[in-house]
């Protein structure tokens, strides 16, 4: 084969005329040293206070358990009620031609039954998972009356004398969504939020929160739940909520919310209301840290700092900043992503200049009367690397658009992509370029646009269509579905959502729906969860691992239509190594017609699955799904707000969990085979799974803003040496499903066979922004891993493909970042920064 930048076409790359030369423009980070050295020298550190940005594998204690909800048994339990043939009634509801927009004066979620349960409690079917803080806990919601104890109750409140805040019913175990209908609620201090709590208001009019003059502390709402630390805090929910805190103090430090929280986490759809220009009010802030994913879809005015970042990585998309001194400020983030953001009125747009940044990529965002756009520290290697790509910067007179340790390098608007950091080219040297200032051009794919950005599409909240134009699956009469962990609810499931298809839109209350075959949604489904609420899998029909079945499968190859989840999980009640969560087949009318927000998978670490109690051992014991999400060819979907997790710990106790999942995302959707569609990955992190996190295998044309990844922390030696990748799933099945076979490893390199975190193999115009991927541990001990050692020796692989566009490359802990044909080799020690290896530009065009 050629060697890898000989086949390469030149790139039409212009060093930007703007750049002034106070910076290099161009520097060969050739260092042959450090390639031919297999031993890793540290990253070049970052500022950060933060002890904390390393696993920490605490779960909740869950004390009243119901033992006898053993959903692995339910496949002998199967369904209470005999299912009742369709009535003429519901099969007359066919085809409808969609639900009706009737524009509602009361958000459906309000008015619908509230039937949903914790299954795995004592008492769980009376546990109250909708909490209305008007008509259940006496909140006046009229503008003076004193809210924050009525409001606090109903966070708190619980069964038999266990409350939330008590911290012993797990982290499934206390799902609990606070509704806030319309009205203006005054707070005289801070509310404190907890694992499993979603504070929602009614989108149709926004809910105030607002703090009171005399208001008792310094942060409104303590979005982060006080007894688990930033990067355990999962699955919390803040949306549809304008906050005030006008009437405190400009000076006065001051934030509206503490978001010290990590995956499985949503921040959307809510006005923050600060005085213009304070010098102490902050929007959101992360004090503690966390491992975040996605935030979205918010206004944030005045204060002096919009967002505060302080995070392991995350994704920022929908944001309008205004009249703050600073719109967002990076104090701490390895891999960020800034996408979709208007900044208006800021004396800078975006600061990070803490020295504590791996990268940021900043995309398809505006500013406006602002002194800077982005004030960065000019490193001269990969730590604070910047790309901007489609930026305008309508500053005028002396505004400008990049200062780095002071200097202006960059003024004006970015119409391609712009790149401040090390380079991997066609035609460039293939150990790469430092460059001060580059502007690169990325030819993106007509059909992921709208408007010529990236197309993005807020969680939809449905508050169009009034309440008759909604079912709860559990109060369909004739078709009993039950949500309690222990009857077989397949089967009325799949009636329901057959008979409602194209009609009407489905809300599953809070359980966990157990199913012992495939649920398959419709083209022309809506489906809404609450908090999380779980389809579980079970039984013989998900065993064979070489004929996977899908638990969920979103149509039939060839159809096009809507088919829109929100707010579900997917999970497994078993050891089910034959079980794909979650197959996508059907392709998107229109861009955002077939996605999925707020939607996530768990496989282990919580109550309610044999998986939690039986895979302390070896992992190869433990094949507990075949594999997570499966785009398949003719799929073209949007998906936003999504965490694929393999449970490292338990989250509900203490149980060991060595649990080898085959897969995380497999993504063949491809223009040439959906109708020459788009596919869209907005803030999405895999995890821990076994062969590889993120798998593109014949695809075409495909975006992604962010993608973290981890390791199985049983992987690597020191633990399992028997199971070294592809075990404990060989042989792999390259086909059909385009697995690695790790034939690159010599047969004992434990180092070697270790997950690759991106595989990429005969796939085409990939646009793949911000990566952080992480390995932490070597055979379940994070000391294998300290000073940043090496240990693993693989991230990212590319194979037969062309048209790679990679911007904001992040690895910790991985001797080579990327590989592929052609020689292509990217090493952490030709690009120390961030928190092992950064790359602001890996393009690869074959
Ligand atoms: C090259 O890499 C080695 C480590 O292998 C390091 O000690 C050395 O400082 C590097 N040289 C340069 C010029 O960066
Ligand atoms: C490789 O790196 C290690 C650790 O930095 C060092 O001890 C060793 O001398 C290096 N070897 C070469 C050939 O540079
Ligand atoms: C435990 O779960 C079973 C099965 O759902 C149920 O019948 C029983 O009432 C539950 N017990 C308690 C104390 O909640």
């Amino acid at each position: 084969m050629h060697l890898f930048p000989l086949l390469f076409l030149a790139l039409a790359e212009i060093v930007s005329a703007r750049s002034l030369p106070a910076v290099e423009q161009r520097r060969s980070i050739l260092n042959t040293t450090a390639l031919a050295n297999n031993s890793y020298y540290p990253p070049i550190p970052v500022n950060t206070n933060f002890a904390d940005f390393v696993p920490n594998m605490k779960g909740i204690p869950l004390i009243s358990i119901n033992e006898s909800v053993q959903p692995w048994n339910g496949a002998i339990k199967h369904v209470k009620t005999a299912p009742t043939p369709r009535t003429d009634a519901l099969l007359a509801a066919r085809s409808c031609g969609g639900p009706v927009v009737t524009n509602p004066g009361t958000f459906w979620y309000e008015q619908i039954t509230h039937n949903g349960i914790s299954p795995f409690i004592n008492d769980g079917a009376s546990w109250p998972v909708f909490r209305n803080v008007k008509t259940n806990y006496g909140a006046a919601g009229d503008g003076s009356t004193d809210d924050t104890d009525a409001i606090q109750n109903a966070i708190n409140a619980g069964i038999n004398g266990i409350t939330r805040d008590q911290n012993q019913l797990g982290t499934t175990g206390q799902p609990a969504v606070i509704y806030l209908p319309r009205g203006v609620y005054i707070l005289s201090k801070p509310l404190q939020l907890y694992v499993g709590t979603v504070l929602m208001g009614d989108p149709l009019s926004p809910p105030t929160l607002k703090a009171a003059s005399g208001f008792n502390g310094n942060v409104l709402i303590y979005g982060k739940d006080p007894h688990q630390d930033a990067t355990t805090n999962f699955y919390i929910g803040v949306k549809n909520l304008v906050f005030d805190s006008n009437n405190i103090n400009k000076d006065t430090q001051f934030t509206i919310i503490d978001w010290s929280v990590s995956q499985a986490t949503q921040l959307t759809n809510c006005v923050f209301n600060m005085p213009s220009f304070s010098s102490g009010h902050t929007g959101i802030s992360m004090p503690e840290g966390g491992s975040g994913t996605y935030l979205g879809d918010l206004q944030i005015n005045g204060g002096v700092v919009g967002i505060d970042m302080s995070n392991q990585q995350y994704m920022v998309k929908g944001v309008a900043f205004k009249f703050s001194t600073t719109g967002i400020k990076l104090s701490h983030c390895f891999d960020c992503i800034i996408q979709d953001c208007t900044f208006q009125d800021h004396s800078v747009a975006i600061d990070m200049t803490s020295n504590s940044v791996g990268s940021l990529v900043v995309l398809d965002s505006s500013a406006q009367d602002v002194g800077t756009f982005v004030a960065t520290v000019n490193t001269g290697n990969g730590a604070s690397s910047l790309i901007l790509e489609n930026v305008q910067n309508n500053g005028g007179g002396s505004a400008q658009t990049v200062m780095a340790s002071g200097n202006a390098i960059l003024a004006g608007n970015v119409a391609d992509t712009w790149v401040m950091g090390n380079t991997y080219t066609p035609g460039g040297s293939p150990l790469g370029s430092y460059v001060g200032g580059a502007t690169f051009t990325t030819p993106r794919s007509s059909n992921l646009l709208q408007n010529g950005n990236y197309f993005t599409m807020a969680p939809p909240t449905y508050q169009e269509y009034a309440l008759d134009q909604f079912i709860n699956i559990k109060s369909v009469s004739g078709l009993p579905v039950f949500g309690d962990g222990v009857t077989d609810d397949t089967a009325n499931i799949n009636s329901i959502l057959s008979t409602y298809a194209n009609c009407k839109i489905i809300f599953f209350p809070q359980g966990t729906y157990l199913v012992t075959n495939t649920i398959f949604v419709p083209a022309g489904s809506r489906i809404v969860g609450e908090a999380w609420s779980a389809i579980s899998a079970v039984g013989s029909n998900f065993w064979n691992p070489t004929s996977p079945v899908p638990m969920v499968q979103v149509g039939n190859a060839g159809d096009v239509g809507v088919a829109q989840i929100s707010d579900m999980l997917f999970t497994v009640a078993d050891v089910l190594q034959g079980c794909q969560l979650l197959e996508i087949n059907i392709a998107a009318s229109n861009p955002g017609d077939v996605g999925l927000w707020n939607s996530h998978f768990r496989v282990g670490g919580a109550a309610g699955s044999k998986v939690q109690t039986n895979c302390a051992g070896s992992p190869a014991d433990c094949k507990a799904a075949f594999g997570l999400l499966h785009l398949t060819a003719t799929s073209s979907a949007y998906i936003e707000d999504m965490w694929g997790w393999t449970a490292d710990h338990d989250l509900d106790g203490g149980n060991g969990q060595n649990i080898a999942v085959g897969r995380g995302a497999l993504i063949e959707s491809s223009s040439a085979s959906n109708g020459g569609r788009g596919t869209w990955l907005v803030g999405t992190a895999f995890e821990h799974n076994t062969l590889y996190q993120y798998n593109f295998h014949n695809a075409k044309d495909i975006y992604a803003g962010m993608q973290q990844s981890e390791t199985p922390y049983w992987q690597g030696p020191g633990f399992a040496e028997d199971v070294l990748d592809p075990a404990p799933w060989a042989p792999a099945l390259v086909t059909p499903y385009g697995d690695p076979d790790y034939s690159n490893c010599g047969g004992g390199d434990s180092q070697c066979r270790m997950a690759w975190f991106e595989y990429i193999t005969s796939s085409t115009n990939l646009f793949l922004y911000a990566t952080g991927f992480w390995t932490f541990f070597n055979g379940n001990d994070l000391s294998n891993c300290n000073n940043n050692a090496a240990c693993q020796t693989n991230a990212i692989d590319i194979q037969g493909s062309s048209a790679i566009y990679m911007y904001g490359v992040n690895t910790k802990s991985n001797l080579n970042m990327v590989t592929g044909d052609n020689g292509l080799l990217v090493t952490m020690n030709n690009n120390p920064g961030g928190w092992g290896g950064v790359v602001a530009a890996m393009l690869a065009e074959g």
